[in-house]
């Protein structure tokens, strides 16, 4: 996508480093952070200068090549295993990245070279899914339609398109006359910081809303549609995503708001029955009682929200039932969440 005229991928590797855009000080200042090995790659996951199952998934694709080049330059065999599990270990829900350590490991066993090349070929896949799952999406989105999504999947969740605002842009493209409202997303804000900025970037009208006014908005029958994100989705359709994900597919069964989810078939994971299977991420409470952001000096300032003696709990995730959910948006079409649809797609 374009920031400032200029085309930017969210990720990308050139040589042996990794660089990506840190999505930690957006919306206030764009910098591209360099990860010059695969434990800075990992860090960059961890600490999510890179984030958004996508993105996680490309990165942790370079890392594990990463991990071949230096494997190869400090004649440690052993250190592609050692790797893996580093990577594997940054963050749990994010199918992707299990996907693209097993994928990349596999070809770099041959050689550093093609797993390079399949780190490349994995970031270049992912792109074309998102391009095709906002193909398919545009087609469920009307003129004049209200959307409502929640944290962000959008292009800087992806390499590039997203997978949830990937429809947007394609309608918006096409000159329907969209308008979003985008869930603030706590405790990482990812609404109201990274796809309010895609957004605006795009020049596609937008509000940021509480996280606890979706309900009431849909009971005013101010939205249309749902759309969102997933980080793993089950073989019975459940789906993994962002906190809150839930809540909002619950109201809109209760309102009568379709609710669909968008997601490329590397998101799937046969390997869970159910979302009782999906293991649930769960993050430092500090992202609770402190919030980042920019003071009246124009300084990116962290401080404390909430009651300085109290714990907090802090899941990543939650899992939303297939009941809730109208339909999956693939890179290959709409499909219903349900075991035959999921298995009909990976024939
Ligand atoms: O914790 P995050 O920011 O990595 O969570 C991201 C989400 O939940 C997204 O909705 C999902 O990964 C899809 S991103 C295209």
């Amino acid at each position: 996508m374009r920031v400032n005229g200029k085309h930017y991928r969210t990720v990308w590797m050139q040589g042996s480093s990794v660089f990506m855009i840190d999505q930690n000080l957006l919306p206030f200042e764009f910098r591209i952070y360099e990860a010059k090995n695969y434990r800075d790659s990992c860090n960059a996951i961890r600490t999510m200068i890179t984030r958004g199952a996508g993105a996680i998934g490309a990165t942790a694709g370079f890392a594990m090549a990463q991990a071949f080049i230096e494997s190869k330059r400090n004649s440690d065999v052993k250190l592609a295993d050692l790797a893996r599990k580093e990577i594997e270990s940054t963050r749990p829900t994010a199918r992707n990245l299990f996907y693209a350590t097993d994928r990349i490991y596999k070809t770099g066993l041959i050689s550093v070279e093609k797993a390079v090349q399949e780190a490349q070929r994995l970031a270049t896949e992912n792109i074309e899914a998102a391009r095709m799952i906002g193909k398919f999406g545009n087609e469920l989105i009307g003129e004049g339609c209200r959307i409502e999504t929640h944290c962000n999947a959008g292009w800087l969740g992806f390499v590039d398109y997203g997978s949830a605002l990937s429809p947007i842009y394609t309608a918006a493209g096409q000159g329907k006359d969209v308008f979003v409202f985008v869930d603030e997303t706590r405790p990482r804000s990812q609404g109201a910081r990274l796809t309010a900025w895609e957004l605006q970037n795009e020049g596609i009208p937008h509000v940021i809303i509480p996280d606890n006014a979706g309900a009431y908005l849909m009971s005013q029958g101010k939205i249309d549609m749902m759309i969102v994100g997933a980080d793993r989705i089950a073989a019975n359709g459940d789906v993994a995503n962002k906190i809150g994900t839930l809540e909002k597919a619950i109201a809109a069964k209760e309102f009568g708001v379709p609710f669909y989810v968008a997601a490329p078939l590397s998101t799937f994971d046969s390997n869970c029955q159910s979302g009782n299977d999906i293991e649930i991420e769960i993050r430092n409470q500090d992202e609770i009682h402190y919030q980042t952001g920019l003071d009246a000096h124009g300084k990116i300032q962290k401080i404390m929200v909430s009651n300085p003696g109290s714990e907090a709990l802090n899941p990543g995730f939650d899992i939303t039932p297939a009941k809730f959910i109208t339909g999956i948006i693939t890179e290959k079409g709409l499909i219903k969440p349900d075991s035959c649809s999921i298995k009909k797609i990976f024939e």
